[in-house]
């Protein structure tokens, strides 16, 4: 038996047979939506080979359960490349979401923004993404499904579904490229610039290898971030990981409204 196939059994166990219809990543401040989830939480502890809590933000704890009648799968804490060098290390928990049945995968991130029409407290949907902030965490990957076409790995289907959700909550949803970096330094104001001239909206630490990871796993993916601050050398304040935490929830109350109004209408 896999590892994946061992968790998926323990978690079937614990929180009941059937599949999720989504899974959930949640990003920096975003934690607030796993509690709003009826049914049973399961601390990444008690999951062998889960990501340790790294990040104060996160919370790290798999809930499987019931929100606005769907049954989702959240991942409250998230591992990122720049904790352990290794770009796979959300690989297991995403194995385990589709070995239980999920088949689509929506991310939460907090992100720097590069648009002055997308100011902190503001919403962006990723369009698409540019992976230069580390290694691709399908690196040795020996089965020939390694070679995954990226082109529509932001789903048209999810996406739509997302933007009308927006519209019927009144919440203004920008979309954008986001910019993989590895943190855990912030940009200097010359990288924010080379990302604008690259074509990126807003930057960040995360998802991005997620996405590759879930595309591999056939997974449909769509992700929205939860614009923090303005990029590096773009306003004023100083940028920080307590400022994204702060800030974060200003735009996670938004983000929770239309993530449930997207489960709802489903
Ligand atoms: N850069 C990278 N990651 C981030 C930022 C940023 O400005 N804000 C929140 N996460």
């Amino acid at each position: 038996m896999s590892k994946s196939d061992e968790l998926a059994a323990l978690i079937r166990d614990r929180a009941g047979e059937a599949a999720p219809e989504y899974g959930l990543v949640l990003g920096s401040g975003l934690s607030h939506l796993a509690g709003q989830v009826e049914g049973v939480a399961i601390p990444y502890d008690e999951l062998p080979g889960f990501p340790h809590a790294g990040v104060s933000g996160h919370v790290p704890q798999l809930v499987i359960g019931q929100l606005e009648g769907v049954r989702i799968a959240v991942f409250g804490g998230r591992a990122h490349y720049y904790e352990s060098g290794r770009p796979d290390a959300m690989r297991l928990p995403l194995e385990v979401l589709a070995t239980l049945g999920c088949k689509r995968l929506i991310l939460t991130n907090a992100a720097g923004s590069l648009r002055e029409d997308l100011p902190p407290g503001t919403l962006m949907m990723l369009g698409d993404h540019i992976a230069l902030g580390g290694p691709n965490p399908l690196i040795g990957e020996p089965s020939e499904a390694r070679f995954v076409p990226m082109t529509d790995a932001h789903d048209p289907g999810l996406r739509t579904g997302l933007r009308r959700a927006a519209r019927a909550e009144g919440i203004p949803l920008g979309e954008g490229v986001y910019f993989w970096f590895s943190g855990p330094s912030f940009e200097t104001p010359a990288e924010i610039r080379a990302a604008r001239i690259m074509g990126a909206d807003a930057v960040g630490m995360s998802t991005v290898p997620e996405i590759i990871l879930a595309r591999f796993l056939g997974l449909r993916c769509a992700a929205i971030s939860v614009i923090t601050n303005m990029g590096a050398g773009m306003a004023d304040e100083a940028i920080s990981h307590e400022h994204t935490k702060a800030t974060a929830p200003i735009g996670a109350a938004k983000l929770e409204r239309l993530l449930r109004r997207f489960l709802r209408d489903q």
